[in-house]
């Protein structure tokens, strides 16, 4: 048996608490590197008793400091480029072409997210794919999410520059094409590379995702290698869950082959390869399959066929009325409530990540009620995480026709526009949400990031200060509107990690 340093009692306390705030699980035979991992980030914070450090960590929300010491030291943030050639052939050949293919002269927009990319080999590797495989790169919509828990990994992946041991294995050229030497002798990644990676840092145990907040949403493909092998089955059972709401119809998941089970990934087809299992969503589900409404010819809708549609619920309603029982309402309460909870209904099958059943419902609610702001709006959300940006893009337009007054109308055009890669449009419609609510953090937040893509420094500085100071009148704990269930405390460390590490929210 190993000898510990530590008590098991202290062994056990701390991976508890780590398991519950990063989601990595430490099992008795991987004490030696917990031990090693907290006694380093305990010094390294000044606390030379680990209880007393433990207390710290178990007690209040994790700040930023705290969480990157701890993140720095028990994770291994072990990746190279291409890091397994047959997975990235299959991508080269397979996967990829035929997502750019589908695309091709279409929406021409394709979303990846490397979730736990550490110091960015995995995604820039998928961006030079990508560089390869698509022509007219300049005219398509590229998204590379690359998150991760480690701020100190995600400032060298935005950094870019490696030395010879991020390229073991690497085929020559690749170097030759598509880095430049630097004067100590590393490997710089051309800014074309760079120019094409979203930072984030997001913690898989913890984050909420899919959100258009943190751009989560409508992923074609989502590579998370080697990182839920750390996590306990239950972090790593929601973080596949998760994974599965924010992928499109027919979208991959993509983890390492020591990671592949059957159970863990049941809501998913999985496709074999020689040497690896992919995961994919609904494969056989396409989003044409869904009656959405029609909205051009349904921009100024006829009365009487409106009130054709209107007979017809009533007349289903009324038929409805003759097994259930509805005490002490009249015809007309009957009606409006069962109208209202489709909407409910619809609701909440958005939010369990149930798109198309979602829509359905949906799409029953507008027969009879065409001229409601809030469902064009969910209907735009589920567009939008179908990744069908062009039909959210109107759906939220009809929206903010509807109510122009509501700031979150504008606000979700916002993301929208962004996800469009339309930041200019993007920035318009911020500044109305802010103009009729100027207490719309998430506004303030995403306007910063925005400005700060756009090298707009002084205007970010100005977004995250204002987002910062209404923050912090919320109680840590506090959850405001439009933040996907992400609370107020946790904002202020993203928007400051955010701020001071390169990476945006
Ligand atoms: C071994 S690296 C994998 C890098 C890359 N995906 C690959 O396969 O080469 C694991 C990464 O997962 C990250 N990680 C661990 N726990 C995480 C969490 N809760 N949320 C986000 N990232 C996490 C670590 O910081 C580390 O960078």
């Amino acid at each position: 048996m190993t000898e510990h340093l530590l008590s098991a009692d202290i062994l056990s306390r701390a991976s508890e608490i780590i398991a519950n705030r990063l989601g990595l699980y430490f099992p008795q035979d991987r004490w030696n590197d917990l031990e090693r991992g907290i006694t380093l980030a305990a010094q390294m914070f000044g606390r030379k008793n680990i209880n007393e450090y433990l207390g710290v960590l178990a007690s209040a929300s994790l700040s930023k400091e705290q969480l990157k010491t701890l993140a720095g030291f028990l994770t291994v943030s072990e990746t190279y480029f291409f890091r397994d050639e047959k997975l990235f052939e299959i991508l080269k050949f397979q996967i990829l072409p035929e997502l750019i293919e589908k695309r091709k002269g279409k929406e021409q927009q394709i979303r990846i997210w490397s979730a736990g990319c550490s110091s960015g080999e995995e995604p820039y590797s998928v961006a030079i794919l990508l560089q390869q495989l698509i022509r007219n790169i300049d005219e398509w919509n590229i998204t590379i999410l690359a998150s991760d828990i480690n701020p100190v990994s995600l400032k060298k992946m935005t950094k870019g520059i490696y030395n010879e041991w991020s390229f073991r294995g690497v085929q020559p050229y690749v170097k030759q094409n598509y880095f430049v030497k630097t004067q100590d002798r590393r490997y710089a990644i051309q800014k074309k590379f760079r120019d094409m990676i979203t930072p984030a840092y997001i913690n898989l145990a913890e984050d909420a995702y899919p959100s258009l907040l943190n751009d989560t949403n409508a992923m074609d493909i989502i590579i998370c290698r080697n990182v839920l092998m750390y996590f306990k089955n239950e972090t790593a059972a929601k973080t596949i869950n998760g994974f599965y709401n924010c992928l499109v119809d027919g979208g991959w998941l993509i983890v390492s082959p020591s990671e592949t089970s059957q159970t863990l990934f049941a809501k998913f087809a999985s496709v074999y390869y020689p040497d690896n299992i992919l995961y994919r969503k609904n494969k056989h589900i396409q989003s044409s399959d869904i009656n959405f409404p029609r909205f051009d010819n349904r921009q100024n809708p006829d009365i009487s066929s409106e009130t054709d549609l209107q007979l017809h619920n009533v007349v289903n309603y009324n038929e409805a009325e003759k097994t259930e029982d509805f005490p002490e309402q009249t015809s007309e309460e009957r009606i409006s409530s069962l109208h209202a909870s489709a909407y409910q209904q619809a609701n909440e099958l958005y939010r369990e990540g149930n798109l198309t059943e979602a829509a359905k419902k949906l799409s029953d609610y507008f027969t009879y009620n065409y001229n409601d702001p809030k469902a064009h709006a969910l209907l735009a959300r589920i567009y939008a995480n179908l990744g069908k940006l062009r039909e959210a893009f109107s759906c939220c337009e009809k929206a903010v026709s509807l109510d122009k007054l509501d700031a979150a109308n504008h606000y979700l055009l916002a993301a929208i526009l962004q996800e469009q890669n339309r930041p200019e449009e993007a920035l318009v419609s911020l500044k109305r949400t802010i103009y009729l609510d100027k207490n719309f953090v998430t506004a303030h937040i995403m306007m910063g990031n925005i400005s700060k893509r756009l090298g707009r420094e002084y205007e970010s500085q100005k977004s995250f200060r204002n987002a910062l100071t209404l923050l912090e009148k919320h109680k840590p704990d506090e959850i405001l509107p439009e933040t996907d269930g992400i609370t107020a405390g946790r904002l202020i460390e993203i928007i400051k990690a955010a701020n001071y590490e390169g990476a945006s929210l």
